[in-house]
């Protein structure tokens, strides 16, 4: 956590950045009354639930609760750790770091050891292809029109016949050989510890941050039952969660406003190669929901160009459906002759298809060609059939116009009435999961209970609320907000300033306040705050307590029999429900 920087140095950094700047830099905001709202990236989400304040600097989900400060929003978009969210905020507001903080940042990953054996293997692998050894994959690389620029750009290397030339390597480096295993770079079996990968061309697998996290090694130079071998997956390398070339064509994505989705690997890199960068790939599965959210977060539109045969045409289809559960609708590049984006780019070149992706198909249109792919619709039946499946994919789509514009394409096509076709529309009732809110239901807290909580974050929103607190020796008997409330009580008497947004960084480092602070986040409440409606709570406090002192004491005076010490306690209680009345 943040132990080791100072939270003065936090503050400083969170201060240099204003929460609306930053976030809009990733979704859109529209301001409506005081705050901003936009389309939570956290959860999938419709309509703008996610609402910004420039205020107070923090940002709030009201469906799915996401909630924190600037290095939270980023800690999570980015899925950073919270070191490396601050780093970020730090350059962007150009706040010096010194290399105490940038040493942190190292070691705020938990698998920095992994990451250092992928980047040094890289390295290996990477300076092997210019060797001599590695004159015949380099002929290979050239041969398919890959040259030294994109091999150094995509730090493309390669893996020589000998069995354990990176595993000497490595340990000489002092690689352990638990983290050699770990890596799936290095397998343990009868002739001892040999490495994985022998006479591949080596291409390095980065995560969404761009760290090397595996590899994937192609054959060159004779035959293999598998073409690529990629790395198992580990912690850190998941082929559900990564995306191809992420990283690298990120910011791109963002200037063009659209990604390009491919197939394979090799595909992004052609694409590269002739100053299409803005193109992703999957590692060879199909998409998974995770990943079609992260595409989601990439940029509006998502243009999908697999390869030109029928297996591409089908993965494209599954892909429209994957995308269509997170609310995406994409756009659609078919390739002629079965060519993938790699042979269509080396066979027609860039004009011709920077022509196909700037005219891609909308869905409906690539489900109409798909769905009438080898058949004879002359046949009735045939015929028949491809309109009832054609009414099954209108059916999901949820965009009006395009249902209209589809239908009236194969009115024309079957000779069949528009509004017959129509009604054979079923509605499709939504799929969304609620997601549900877990504020406590307001009706079923006691009085004291909702002074307690919202004396805290009144405490949270002003110094004000703080010195009173103190002042009046406020005792809470809900033990988590007390100790939220003496976290608060201690930051102030520390800084002498409170806000929420700083707070809520100092708070990291107690994760186990995290619960009852987004809690108290999550309250409704009137920002002025009226301390008259303070001083209401108190008394609501103090009541309840001297009430569970007076009930305790009175549960003790039935259970004892000696009437010397019944007298005392009864005085005792006399006593409390004096101080009680002269409040
Ligand atoms: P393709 O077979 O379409 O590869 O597989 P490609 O892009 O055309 O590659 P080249 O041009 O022959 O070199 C697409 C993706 O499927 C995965 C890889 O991620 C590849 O990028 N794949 C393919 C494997 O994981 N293993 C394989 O044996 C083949
Ligand atoms: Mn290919």
């Amino acid at each position: 956590m943040n132990n080791n920087i100072s939270q003065e140095k936090l503050n400083e950094i969170r201060n240099s950045v204003d929460i609306v700047d930053v976030i809009s830099s990733y979704i859109s905001l529209i301001p409506k009354g005081k705050n901003l709202f936009g389309i939570c990236p956290f959860h999938d989400d419709n309509s703008p639930s996610m609402s910004v304040s420039k205020d107070k600097q923090i940002y709030k989900c009201f469906s799915c609760g996401a909630k924190g400060n600037v290095f939270k929003f980023i800690e999570d978009y980015e899925n950073i750790s919270f070191i490396e969210a601050v780093k970020k905020c730090a350059d962007l507001g150009g706040v010096e770091l010194d290399l105490h903080f940038k040493s942190l940042v190292k070691d705020s990953n938990k698998y920095s050891a992994l990451y250092d054996v992928y980047e040094d293997s890289l390295k290996f692998y990477h300076n092997i292809l210019n060797t001599a050894s590695g004159k015949e994959a380099r002929e290979y690389l050239n041969k398919r029109s890959i040259n030294d620029e994109i091999i150094k750009e995509f730090k493309i290397g390669l893996s020589l016949q000998d069995r354990s030339l990176l595993t000497k390597f490595l340990t000489k480096k002092g690689v352990t050989k638990e983290n050699l295993i770990k890596s799936g770079l290095v397998i343990d079996n009868n002739y001892g510890l040999n490495d994985i990968y022998m006479d591949r061309i080596m291409f390095p697998l980065e995560d969404l941050q761009g760290r090397v996290v595996g590899f994937s090694g192609r054959i060159y130079n004779r035959k293999d039952t598998s073409k690529y071998i990629n790395t198992k997956e580990t912690e850190i390398f998941k082929k559900g969660e990564l995306i191809y070339n992420y990283a690298r064509s990120k910011e791109e994505v963002r200037n063009k406003g659209y990604v390009i989705v491919m197939e394979g690997f090799m595909d992004v890199i052609r694409a590269y190669t002739v100053g299409i960068k803005n193109c992703v790939a999957m590692m060879g599965t199909a998409v998974t929901k995770n990943q079609a959210n992260i595409l989601k977060k990439m940029a509006k539109e998502i243009y999908l160009c697999f390869d030109g045969d029928e297996a591409g045409a089908h993965a494209t289809f599954s892909c429209i459906d994957e995308l269509a559960k997170v609310g995406v609708i994409p756009k659609v590049i078919r390739l002629e002759e079965n060519l993938d984006p790699d042979e269509y780019i080396l066979k027609y070149g860039y004009d011709k298809f920077k022509e196909k992706i700037d005219n891609p198909i909308n869905v409906m249109d690539f489900k109409l060609s798909y769905l009438k792919e080898n058949k004879d619709i002359s046949k009735s039946e045939e015929l028949a059939k491809y309109v009832n499946n054609v009414i099954k994919e209108l059916s999901k789509v949820n965009d009006d116009i395009l249902k209209e514009i589809t239908l009236k394409k194969l009115s024309i096509e079957s000779g069949l009435d528009i509004d017959f076709l129509k009604e054979r529309i079923t509605e499709k009732e939504e799929p969304k999961e609620e997601i549900k809110k877990e504020v406590k239901d307001d009706k079923k807290l006691k009085g004291y209970e909702k002074a307690e909580r919202n004396l805290v974050y009144y405490m949270l929103n002003s110094k004000g609320v703080i010195k009173i607190y103190n002042n009046r020796s406020v005792f809470l008997s809900n033990p988590k907000l007390r100790r939220l409330a003496n976290e608060i009580s201690a930051y102030y008497h520390k800084y002498g300033e409170i806000s929420l947004a700083d707070f809520l960084s100092y708070i990291e480092s107690y994760p186990e306040l995290n619960e009852t602070t987004s809690e108290i986040l999550d309250l409704n409440l009137s920002d002025e705050v009226d301390l008259k409606v303070i001083d209401d709570y108190i008394v609501t406090i103090k009541d309840n307590l001297f009430e569970m002192q007076i009930k305790k004491l009175q549960d003790e005076i039935k259970k004892i029999t000696d009437i010397e010490k019944q007298k005392e306690l009864a005085s005792k209680i006399a006593d409390l429900k004096i101080q009680k009345e002269n409040m």
